[in-house]
């Protein structure tokens, strides 16, 4: 094994530099203004109040957005509740074809929701057509199998749809966080309402003109868009069955409480600060692709985002050493190249959420290390920045940064790994690296997260219930567990009787 970093930089750091390669971006047709989706059509807010959003890579503006108030939000539930009867009365098969149909129409204009969704959010093309449009219209090829199914996701014979569900969405995975709400919901026969983040309306806007060429009968899928506000108005109305939200944690603890006492149905999929542990025993060349790919993937705006890196103190020099080569590596620009692999910041305030958090750990004593990288004029921008001796009561050890930042700790026993992982209020996820299968089972039973990764990380397929514990919410999306969240299971059925 080569371990002369300068030797290994040279030979990975090409003295040449990528000529550009940009995905074309009139793929995208953008309007200059967006109504409301309500009952299968666009529609005018009832205040005729609208909202800009723009490309955080450029701060061009991209396109007027509807602003909805609780009105609005009162039509759209309504449009929902009155399609719910007829959408539940269909068959499992039937629901199943306009899921399948929803699927294929999504693969068809792939690159289309992709540019799309890198303009809006930021975020590089690589990821947005090879992770976040692929991985949506997965999620409703997999529903689409479910909606016959039923009976046998294990919550007794004939389970039964909810109603409306109320969907609130975040700005990291704006098309793939969609699909993770309106698909399953769609399969088990609920009809649902849904706000997509006010910094990223876009593909969700697209989605439901997807949702009219699938002809899906009008008011199943009901869109309205604004941003806190709207979100909260919709959490309040009385008409919906369901809540699902995810975002941030304090948004999530409002939620509840809000609901407390109301029999509205609620899952919340929230923050998290995850370890990712590195055993001395670790293939170190792939544990530091899986660091990189687990805090710089979709520049660390992920919930599930391996923040923490614990590395076992033999081998913490080693590994530190070839993160920042591998580091040196990334290209961070124009999120439309298909050679970038860090995109923009998806907003000026995130922006100054990351910057105020990496300034306390400075001030708290941790080392600091970005590589060398220009960033562009325009735009919301952030190195890729690795922290070193970070104090575990830190705060950048402690709080979710949500950027391309990752605070590295070291331990010396397993013992100490998992006691250091699991201090923390958050339980989403973790990674472990080793060459052993049984330290792997050893460390994630000992794990207190909802998804742990082995000898990779951020990994979503759905197939595979995803979702935390503690303060990272509760409920799972994806797999048959999923589904649990959008179904009246038989004891729910008893109690109501
Ligand atoms: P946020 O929680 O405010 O926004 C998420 C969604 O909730 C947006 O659609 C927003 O319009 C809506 N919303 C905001 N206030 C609401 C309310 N009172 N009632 C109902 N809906 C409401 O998150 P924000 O401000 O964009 O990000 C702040 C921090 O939250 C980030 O730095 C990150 O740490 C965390 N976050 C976590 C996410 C995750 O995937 N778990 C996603 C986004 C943010
Ligand atoms: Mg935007």
């Amino acid at each position: 094994m080569m371990t002369d970093t300068t030797a290994v930089a040279d030979l990975i750091t090409p003295s040449w530099d990528y000529a550009p390669a940009p995905e074309a971006r009139g793929l995208a047709t953008i309007q200059a203004s967006y109504g409301l989706f309500i009952g299968g059509e666009f529609v005018d807010p009832h205040a005729d109040t609208s909202f800009a959003t723009i490309a955080p890579s450029t701060e061009e503006h991209l396109a007027e957005v509807a602003l909805a108030d609780a009105d609005d939000v009162d039509r759209a539930v309504a449009a929902a509740r009155k399609a719910a009867k007829g959408w539940q009365k269909l068959s499992g098969a039937e629901r199943g074809k306009y899921l399948f149909r929803i699927a294929r129409l999504l693969q068809e204009r792939a690159r289309e929701f992709a540019v799309l969704e890198t303009l809006d959010n930021g975020k590089p093309i690589r990821e947005s057509r090879d992770v976040d449009i692929p991985t949506a219209a997965a999620h409703f090829f997999y529903h689409a199998g479910w909606a016959d199914k039923l009976d046998h996701a294990g919550l007794g014979p004939n389970p039964q749809p909810l109603g409306v569900a109320g969907q609130i969405i975040p700005w990291n995975f704006p098309l793939l966080m969609l699909a993770w709400k309106i698909a399953p919901a769609l399969a088990c026969g609920n009809t649902v309402v849904l706000k997509p983040a006010e910094t990223t309306p876009l593909t969700a806007l697209l989605f439901a003109q997807v949702c009219q060429q699938a002809d899906l009968p009008p008011g199943v899928v009901n869109i309205i868009t604004g941003a806190g506000d709207t979100g909260a108005a919709l959490v309040a109305h009385d008409g919906i069955d369901k809540v699902a939200f995810t975002g941030s944690t304090g948004v999530g603890k409002a939620i509840q409480r809000q609901l407390a006492g109301t029999g509205t149905r609620l899952t919340l999929e929230l923050g998290g600060k995850a370890a990712n542990i590195v055993y001395d025993d670790a293939p170190i060349d792939q544990a530091v692709e899986g660091i990189v790919d687990g805090i710089f993937f979709n520049q660390g705006h992920v919930c599930c985002a391996g923040s923490r890196l614990l590395v076992q103190e033999s081998v913490h020099d080693l590994v530190i050493d070839k993160l920042k080569t591998r580091l040196a590596t990334l290209r961070l620009g124009d999120p439309l190249d298909k050679n970038t692999d860090i995109g923009a910041i998806n907003s000026a305030e995130q922006l100054e959420r990351i910057t105020t958090l990496t300034d306390t750990g400075t001030s708290e004593g941790a080392e600091r290390w970005s590589p060398d990288c220009v960033l562009p004029d325009q735009g919301f921008w952030f190195r890729p920045t690795i922290f070193t001796n970070v104090a575990q009561a830190s705060r950048i050890a402690t709080e979710e940064i949500f950027g391309p930042v990752l605070s590295v700790l070291t331990f010396r026993t397993p013992d100490e790994a998992i006691a250091k992982a699991n201090n923390t209020p958050y339980g989403l996820s973790a990674g472990i690296w080793t060459d052993k299968g049984s330290r792997i089972l050893w460390t994630a039973d000992r794990l207190k997260a909802g998804v742990v990764w082995a000898n990779t990380f951020n990994r979503f397929d759905p197939t595979s219930p995803f979702g935390g514990y503690k303060e990272s919410g509760f409920g799972r999306e994806g797999g048959r567990h999923g589904l649990a969240g959008y179904l009246a299971a038989n004891d729910d059925i008893e109690v109501a009787r």
